[in-house]
């Protein structure tokens, strides 16, 4: 039995995620939870589909006990989504203190799941939640993932463009964080060879990306689609690896790390296994010039990001 709990269904993530969710024959439930009441609609329209998860929908602060006991993996899309000119740390006003409630019922009534954070500034509500686990005393980093899956899927999409390359069969390894210069593509992993025009354009690109779709969107939001897409894809990765125990099942993730001195969270290549985080990967020992000055630019930023989530959590505690 594997129950799957989606905070924040009924958004533009949340409900082609759950869509997505639904179509993978490992999850036995589908707990559909939101403030917004239209979940429960969400949930009776996704019941209709012929594959085993039994979907249920839950609305409101009483009813989020109940959407996550039992919770093997707790997907958290909830919060508000950037508009034209916002930076994701623009959204941490609001979205930091939805993280925290979120994470606090999780603490309670899913200690053990696997907590998959999209929600932004992905840099900062990983910090929150692994602070309020902590003063709950249920910590466990191996189970606690930053989603920055869209980095990699963008990366791998743009690189396909360029080198009229099957983008399925592409792999580009995107560490760091999730925001602006905290994203480091590193191109030099993906098999192909880049002038230094088509390096610089597509590390910006890639490090952007989601203003095209803000852009693009003009104040209706930012990626959804795709960002469903991506977030299905690493919680199908975390099911293979755990219920289908499948070996070698690799993302890129942002989790507790010692990858980078001084850095408590950072993204690299993360083995996921049964219980979660197997094994974090060291940064590629043999970066680039380029990816090498990424990375200095991404440090002092990523810094600051995750000192805010913790200070976030201590000033309200
Ligand atoms: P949206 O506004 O369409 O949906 C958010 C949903 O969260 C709404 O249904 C809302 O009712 C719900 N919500 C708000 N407070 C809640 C609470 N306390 N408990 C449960 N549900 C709550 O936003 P969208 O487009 O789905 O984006 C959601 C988040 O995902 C944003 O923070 C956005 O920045 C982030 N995001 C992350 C990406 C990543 O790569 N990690 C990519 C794209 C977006």
């Amino acid at each position: 039995m594997v129950k799957v709990a989606v905070l924040g269904a009924a958004g533009g993530i949340g409900q082609p995620l759950s869509l997505l969710l639904k179509g993978n024959t490992a999850v036995t439930e589908l707990a559909l939870y939101d403030v917004a009441p239209i979940v429960v609609g969400v949930a009776a329209d996704l019941s209709h589909i012929n594959t085993p998860a039994k979907v249920t929908g839950y609305k409101g602060d009483d009813e989020l006990e109940r959407a996550l006991t039992g919770a093997h993996i707790v997907v958290i899309p909830a919060g508000i989504p950037r508009k034209p000119g916002m930076t994701r740390d623009d959204l941490f006003k609001i979205n930091a203190g939805i993280v925290k409630t979120l994470a606090t019922a999780a603490a309670k009534y899913c200690p053990k799941a696997f907590l998959a954070i999209i929600s932004n500034p992905v840099n900062s509500t990983v910090p929150i939640a692994a602070e309020v686990f902590k003063a709950a005393g249920v910590h466990d980093p191996k189970r606690i993932f930053g989603v920055t899956t869209l980095d990699i899927t963008r990366a791998n999409t743009f690189v396909g463009e360029l080198k009229k390359t099957d983008p399925t069969a592409t792999s580009v390894p995107v560490i760091g964080g999730h925001s602006g210069v905290t994203i480091i593509p590193i191109l030099s992993a993906s098999g192909h060879t880049f002038t230094d025009a088509e390096r610089e354009a597509l590390t910006q690109r890639i490090q952007y990306g989601g203003d095209e779709v803000v852009k693009a969107k003009d104040g209706a939001g930012s990626a959804t689609l795709s960002m469903a897409y991506a977030g299905a894809r690493f919680v199908a990765s975390l099911l293979d690896a755990s219920v289908g125990k499948k070996t070698g099942v690799k993302e890129c993730t942002y989790v507790q790390s010692t990858a980078v001195e001084g850095l408590e969270y950072f993204s690299t290549v993360v083995e996921l296994g049964p219980d979660g985080a197997s094994k974090i990967h060291p940064i590629p020992a043999n970066l680039d010039a380029h990816e090498q000055k990424l990375l200095q630019a991404a440090i002092p930023e990523l810094k600051a990001n995750i000192q805010k989530g913790v200070d976030f959590v201590k000033a309200v505690s």
